[in-house]
């Protein structure tokens, strides 16, 4: 073990209209957890997909296992030894969770062209799976899985096969805490093995829990690498937005205005006779693990899924909120977790997708009026410090982070009173989440309610007034802020008395 496995030197890629990489160096040895860390759009994925050989770089050599390699595809990688887990979720939606993990080594009875042994395979994938939850049935297909099992299967396929590096590009962004103190175990044990590691994440916790070494991007540049031992929080902020930054959590217990959402005994999907009340200025945090019920308790508030029973009232005034049209109109925003799936047009450009909530208040004479449009836009992209080169650009090309804003401001946008946020940090840097906090408190202070489902604990204890924790479909307990604590919580979010 020890020795270097991993240098990639004097990395570049432009792409149109961005220097997306400029020069950057960095190494790895055998064993060794290196955290790459930057904002969003600093130019992490970008340089893994190049070691991934999804993207080809301009300038640069790549040095692996002790030789160059260059001009290689994905496939090619993988049988190198370089495993890639991407921030985005790419995998077949319609075949098993085994023909997923084991995708080009599916078992065979005899030869190459004999029939495929679906016992061995389906041994063979609930081995692998097992090593990381035992909640996954290998059968199933990956489209009826939630986000972070699908992730987790992603994990188990890349632990098939012989790598040497693995990379892990935001892993845990869609894990719970339980999930993700397995993950990182997982990846602490295959760094033991003396396979390398990168390890991209926004979450400092995770960071400083796994990490041996870490590395800062900025603006494409690899700004300073030193050991985690080393380090500590204030400094990796620094080094990644080059200033410093005041309160991250800028939220301060408020007196509770008018009650503005009433929920009675609501029924919806897995929430079973939820009730609570939200006030303005008010911000009520979900707390619980996944499938506790939190969204599918949300989405029945947003008309978006079938209330079976139980009533909502809005500004006094009784609702069913049968589609999201009737819930905007009752002033009410939902910002989905699943950004991808539920909310981006990818193909279109930023000012489409953050006009588009807004577009029939925008129309003149049945034409959408552009100049508004630009404004709005212009408007989002300095508020939230969306990275692009301009409005125009197409979603599709921003980093994860910066797409995740744009679908924030949409419905901002809308201006609601009832804001309701799924998981609104996730992936998105610290500089920008401490914008968005900024931007919540703001909000609250003009009379804004606003409910937010959250995994990370840190923020629900520093930014919420009053968490209400949710498990198995019911509400377990509600906490106000000054009695919130890291246990009290988990012990209600896993079902037990506070
Ligand atoms: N396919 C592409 N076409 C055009 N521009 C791209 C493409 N992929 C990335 N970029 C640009 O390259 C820059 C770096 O993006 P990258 O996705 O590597 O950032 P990141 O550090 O991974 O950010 P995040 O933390 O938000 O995931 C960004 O300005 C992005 O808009
Ligand atoms: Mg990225």
């Amino acid at each position: 073990m020890g020795g270097t496995i991993l240098k990639m030197q004097q990395i570049t890629k432009r792409f149109p209209g961005v220097l997306a990489l400029d020069q950057v160096n960095i190494s790895l040895d055998r064993g060794e957890v290196l955290a790459l860390v930057g904002e969003n759009g600093a130019g992490k994925s970008t340089l893994l997909k190049i070691l991934s050989g999804a993207y080809v770089k301009d300038e640069g050599v790549i040095e692996f296992d002790g030789r160059v390699i260059d001009g290689y595809s994905p496939n090619e990688a993988i049988d190198m030894g370089i495993s890639i887990i991407y921030q985005e979720l790419d995998n077949y939606g319609t075949l098993t969770v085994t023909e997923n993990i084991l995708v080009n080594a599916l078992p065979r009875k005899g030869g190459k062209f004999s029939p495929i042994d679906w016992k061995a395979a389906n041994a063979k994938a609930d081995e692998l799976i097992r090593r990381i939850t035992d909640e996954i049935d290998v059968t199933a297909r990956i489209n009826t899985l939630t986000a972070a099992q699908q992730q987790l299967v992603e994990i188990a396929k890349a632990m098939s096969r012989n790598m040497k590096v693995l990379v892990m590009d935001e892993p845990t962004s869609a894990l719970n805490r339980v999930e993700t103190e397995q993950l990182l175990k997982i990846v602490k044990n295959l760094a033991a093995e003396g396979i390398g590691i990168i390890y991209i994440s926004h979450r400092m916790d995770e960071i400083f829990q796994i990490s041996d070494r870490i590395q800062v991007m900025r603006d494409g540049k690899s700004v300073s690498s030193f050991l985690t031992s080393e380090a500590d929080e204030e400094r990796i902020v620094r080094e990644m937005v080059g200033r410093t930054l005041d309160s991250m959590y800028p939220h301060t217990k408020q007196t509770p205005g008018e009650c503005i959402l009433k929920v009675e005994h609501l029924t919806c999907g897995k929430a079973e006779d939820v009730s609570f009340r939200l006030h303005r200025g008010e911000i009520l945090s979900l707390f619980g693990l996944m499938g506790a019920g939190r969204t599918s308790m949300v989405r029945g508030l947003f008309g978006d899924r079938y209330i079976r029973s139980g009533s909502i009232e809005i500004l006094g005034k009784t609702t069913r909120n049968r589609s999201p049209k009737e819930a905007i109109q009752n002033h009410i925003a939902y910002v989905p977790n699943e950004r991808k799936l539920e909310g981006l047009m990818l193909t279109d450009t930023v000012r489409f997708n953050i006009s588009i909530s807004v577009v029939d208040i925008l129309k003149k004479f049945l034409k959408v009026d552009k100049k508004a449009e630009e404004q709005i836009t212009e408007h989002w992209i300095e508020k939230l410090g969306i990275r692009t080169p301009s409005g125009e650009t197409k979603v599709v090309s921003l980093s994860g982070g910066n797409q995740q804003k744009v679908v924030i401001a949409r419905w901002l946008e809308t201006k609601p009173e009832i804001l309701i946020l799924n998981d609104p940090t996730r992936g998105i840097d610290v500089g920008a989440k401490a914008e968005i906090y900024r931007l919540m408190e703001e909000l609250c202070r003009q009379g804004m309610g606003i409910i937010m489902i959250s995994s990370e604990l840190q923020e629900t204890l520093s930014m919420a007034d009053r968490i209400l924790v949710m498990s198995e479909g019911r509400v377990t307990g509600e906490v106000p802020r000054e009695e919130a604590t890291q246990e009290n919580l988990m012990k209600l979010a896993v079902g037990g008395k506070g």
